[in-house]
């Protein structure tokens, strides 16, 4: 795949290059966000120095210029100053349902990381062409699932159990690869929206579920769901059968890979204590991806559009303490003035990858295809596109 190609890893370092940033997350020209110190997706210089306000008057004009040949799609994390051009905006799953459905426009650009535009690649028509703006827009999270790894472990409990014993459940914030192992054997996709109800069907088909690769997402989901914690355990890739026995795995209802993301492990239970003491009516509402104590200590948890939903219809006046994204918190709060909404976590961290998709990025790939360029096209080759497509496909019927 094309990512592949200039695949660059994400350091710790990277993932917090735009923490505590003091003035408010504005974009500057890339040439200067290049200096926090991380390694993007060389552009030619020209787009590199273009200021902000030069950049969003190219974007306008290129837009309206390729008209409906183009759809823009952006995700919650998504920076203003890029979320702005999305003709459709959501999370995870609602975009995977826009990308299926756009059967008119010749070229998606999909402003996310990268597991959602080989999504949108896979669930769209031979005839459409993916474009992420910066393929080093990845996920540290999808990363921590290697393809190769997960054969490995698949290989593993495949020595010891039968196919029919065990569901695998990738949520969506995968590769393509380890969504096409799910579709291969009776698996499935899900997204932080509905985890439940997958798991659900999942534990009607087969008595155990391997999930990957985000452990907090898959305990939350099955506590919730009345399975004890003695019957979940966690595979570690880089230990024999993960780290487990073979008595553990059997006994186990729930095989969670040792995976996590680095955006919401910054939120905790001293966060929620401090606003809860600051203000007793404060609401406090996170995303699923936090850990399991966050999830339990916090009055309401799901995906970015239930937050987004939740702060949308809430009580003019009320207070909203939210743990999930920067970019997304701040967002909520401009368009509700009239009501207290603020950060868990009191130093600002974007998602350093949804970050990377700068504006720059998307005016230097739309004059592409003003001059039929097709720059950073994302492509699933097909044999991988087969059972992906199964997998993904049977989430959104399951819906
Ligand atoms: P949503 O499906 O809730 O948009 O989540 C995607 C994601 O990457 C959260 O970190
Ligand atoms: Fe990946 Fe976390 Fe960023 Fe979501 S917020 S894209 S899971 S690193």
């Amino acid at each position: 795949m094309l990512r592949d190609k200039i695949k660059i890893p994400i350091s710790e370092l990277e993932q917090s290059s735009f923490c505590r940033s003091d003035d408010g997350l504005n974009s500057k020209t890339l040439e200067e966000e290049f200096n926090a110190g991380v390694r993007w997706q060389k552009l030619p210089i020209e787009y590199m120095r273009t200021s902000p306000e030069d950049l969003e008057a190219n974007i306008l004009s290129a837009r309206k210029k390729l008209g409906d040949r183009v759809v823009i799609l952006g995700h919650h994390y998504q920076r203003d100053e890029v979320i702005k051009f999305a003709d459709l905006r959501g999370d995870s799953f609602k975009l995977s349902q826009y990308a299926a459905e756009q059967k008119n426009a010749e070229y998606i650009v999909f402003c996310g990381v990268h597991f959602m535009a080989e999504t949108a690649d896979i669930l769209s028509s031979d005839h459409q062409k993916v474009i992420l703006p910066n393929l080093t827009a990845g996920c540290s999270m999808a990363d921590m699932a290697q393809t190769d790894d997960v054969l490995d472990c698949w290989d593993d409990l495949m020595d010891i159990m039968n196919v029919d014993d065990i569901t695998p459940i990738a949520y969506m914030n995968s590769t393509a690869d380890i969504k096409s192992l799910c579709g291969e054997n009776g698996g499935v996709i899900c997204t932080s929206s509905n985890a439940k109800q997958i798991f659900d069907w999942a534990y009607k088909q087969r008595g155990k579920i391997l999930f990957l690769p985000d452990q907090h997402l898959g305990r939350n989901t099955a506590v919730n769901m009345g399975i004890n914690l003695s019957e979940i355990i966690v595979w570690d890739p880089f230990k024999p059968l993960g780290g487990n026995t073979k008595e553990e795995i059997d006994n186990s209802k729930l095989i969670l890979w040792k995976g996590h993301c680095s955006v919401h492990a910054r939120f905790s239970t001293d966060q929620i204590n401090k606003a809860r003491k600051e203000d007793p009516n404060i609401n406090i509402i996170v995303h699923p991806e936090c850990t399991l104590d966050v999830v339990k200590s916090a009055d309401y948890y799901g995906s970015t559009e239930y937050i987004k939903k939740m702060i949308d219809e809430a009580e003019s006046g009320s207070s909203w303490g939210i743990g999930t994204e920067i970019s997304m918190v701040n967002r909520l709060s401009e368009e509700n003035p009239d009501k207290k909404i603020f950060c868990l976590d009191s130093v600002v961290c974007p998602c350093s990858t949804m970050y990377r998709i700068h504006p720059a990025y998307l005016s230097w790939i739309l004059d592409g295809l003003l001059e039929n360029k097709v720059i950073n096209q994302i492509k699933v080759p097909t044999n991988v596109k087969k059972y992906s497509k199964i997998s993904l496909n049977r989430m959104l019927e399951l819906n």
